[in-house]
């Protein structure tokens, strides 16, 4: 059984437990962070560090988020996870546990700390270049998309309807403009130019984002931080998702249509191959 971390215990998952007054459960009162760990080494931490930090911050959550860094390193350990391909951490914290109000517990109680870690899989090259499919749905999340909080009901909802759909993942649009997916950022390529929803409220500003259009830079592939109408989206010469355990992943077909000739394009292969060199450096 997979050993947890919980409020300062390492413990068997089926042990750990949470109170039923806690602000996470009542309210999804707090924010996580998905740090990736390649052969056994986090990567990009600091910017996972930084980002839980800003969004605890944003939140009025009071924690020292930097002490998780040893945390993140056991329980690879712990797990047998420090010397496989592909893993990552999970790590949320909440508001902590207090009789329901909405404002906050006055005084405050100390956060809910919650940290785990699995493996990922990666696709078998052969089926990464099948590509995958993708419905798009209305946006319905809060107009906050960059704290990444716990409170995931619109994310939920999209990938739901994704399945339903007998598709890969979902698209969400906000006013006509394509955004990101489910629990992913977008990219499209269109004449050789890669372009991404820029950095604003209405998206997670993806760590994976800022990896692939530094990568891209060095590749002498312009980039261009831009709002992508969805009718233009849907002629794009190719389109991929990108994020912590979804690294790269090209998107052949759109509510049915395919995308550019229905085929993984050359700039998502170029860049998967630039960024699995990245993470395995
Ligand atoms: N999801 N956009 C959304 C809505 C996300 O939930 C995520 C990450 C991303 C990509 O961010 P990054 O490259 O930093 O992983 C973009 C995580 C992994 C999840 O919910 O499991």
């Amino acid at each position: 059984m997979s050993v947890v971390y919980l409020n300062g215990d390492y413990l068997p998952v089926g042990d750990a437990t949470v109170s039923v007054n806690d602000r996470g459960f009542l309210f999804g009162d707090g924010v996580y962070e998905v740090t990736p760990s390649y052969g056994g080494r986090l990567f990009r931490w600091e910017q996972h560090l930084a980002r839980l930090k800003t969004g605890l911050a944003a939140i009025g959550i009071d924690f020292d988020a930097a002490a998780l860094e040893q945390v993140k390193e056991e329980l690879l350990a712990r797990n047998g996870l420090d010397g496989v391909p592909a893993a990552y951490v999970y790590v949320q914290v909440t508001r902590g546990t207090a009789p329901r109000t909405h404002w906050f517990p006055d005084p405050p109680v100390a956060p809910t700390v919650y940290a785990f870690a699995n493996r990922f899989m990666r696709p078998a090259m052969a089926e990464w270049r099948r590509g995958v499919s993708a419905v798009t749905v209305p946006d319905q999340r809060w107009a906050r998309a960059d704290i990444k909080a716990i409170a995931l009901l619109a994310n939920v909802l999209a990938a739901q309807a994704a399945v339903e759909a007998g598709a890969g993942n979902a698209i969400f649009v906000r006013d006509g403009i394509a955004l990101e997916g489910s629990h992913n950022n977008l990219f499209a390529v269109f004449g050789g130019v890669l372009a991404t929803a820029p950095k604003s409220n209405y998206i997670l500003h993806g760590i994976t984002r800022d990896l692939l259009i530094e990568l891209a830079g060095e590749m002498g592939i312009p980039v261009e931080e831009r709002a992508i109408p969805l009718p233009e989206l849907t002629r794009a010469d190719e389109v991929f998702f990108s994020g912590t355990t979804t690294e790269v992943r090209p998107v052949v077909e759109i509510d049915g249509r395919k995308v550019g000739d229905g085929r993984v394009g050359p700039v998502a292969q170029r860049l998967y191959e630039r960024f699995l060199e990245a993470v395995e450096a």
